[in-house]
């Protein structure tokens, strides 16, 4: 089986997705959160996942969380690392312990709105569409290789709200598609980017 580990901060519903649509052979072994109220620690409880807090509060400093952070991950011998709302900056030496098996959700369609308020940030812009991104996590900050993103269309009485919801609709089908794909065996990383399948998949991701 592709032993998956998620990484939460809050809510937790890109992991329900996980939870409810991986296929065999994926295989969620472990959650972990980096903060105690993180509803989705309650989400892994209730499908008999192993959790755990790392509070990052408990750490002086950024690389002693992310240290601590890399020793409870691998406690689990995963295969691949899902990122799933978790609101932390990694550290170098994070990101390259994990290289080619650690994926990433972002709230937008990438390379637009690297970092935070994305969907605020597209309302501004007067953007007519919207969504969101699965990619391989790289030191560039939101800027690892594209595997696919999903569109919807902005709306004209759009909020931030009402436009983070529909985003999340599509999170929900885009996460589990791809993670079943790397457990497969057919999403990979390699020098020239990311694969599905023999294909490279282009710089905007798959739509
Ligand atoms: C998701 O919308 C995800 O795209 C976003 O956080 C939300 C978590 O929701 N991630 C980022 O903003 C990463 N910088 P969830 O806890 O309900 O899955």
């Amino acid at each position: 089986s592709c032993r998956i580990v998620v990484l939460i901060s809050g809510s937790g519903s890109n992991l329900q997705a996980l939870i409810d649509q991986l296929d065999t052979p994926a295989d969620i072994v472990g959650v972990i959160a980096n903060r105690p109220q993180a509803y989705g620690l309650q989400r892994a409880a209730a499908a008999g996942i192993a959790n755990e807090c790392l509070d990052h509060q408990d750490y002086t400093s950024r690389e002693a969380f992310d240290q601590a952070l890399m020793a409870r991950i691998d406690a689990y011998q995963p295969d691949l690392v899902v990122l799933a709302g978790f609101m932390r900056i990694l550290t170098p030496e994070l990101v390259s312990h994990y290289r080619g098996r650690m994926l990433n959700i972002h709230p937008s369609l990438l390379p637009r709105y690297k970092g935070l308020h994305t969907h605020q940030r597209a309302l501004e812009a007067g953007d007519v569409e919207h969504g969101a991104t699965i990619h391989f996590v790289t030191q560039e900050l939101d800027g690892g290789p594209l595997v696919v993103q999903g569109r919807v269309s902005v709306l004209t009485n759009d909020n931030p709200e009402t436009l983070a919801a529909r985003v999340q609709l599509v999170e929900h089908q885009l996460y589990p598609l791809a993670v079943n794909w790397f457990a497969q065996g057919r999403l990979r990383f390699d020098a020239e980017g990311a694969r599905l399948d023999e294909e490279l998949i282009g710089p905007d991701g798959l739509r």
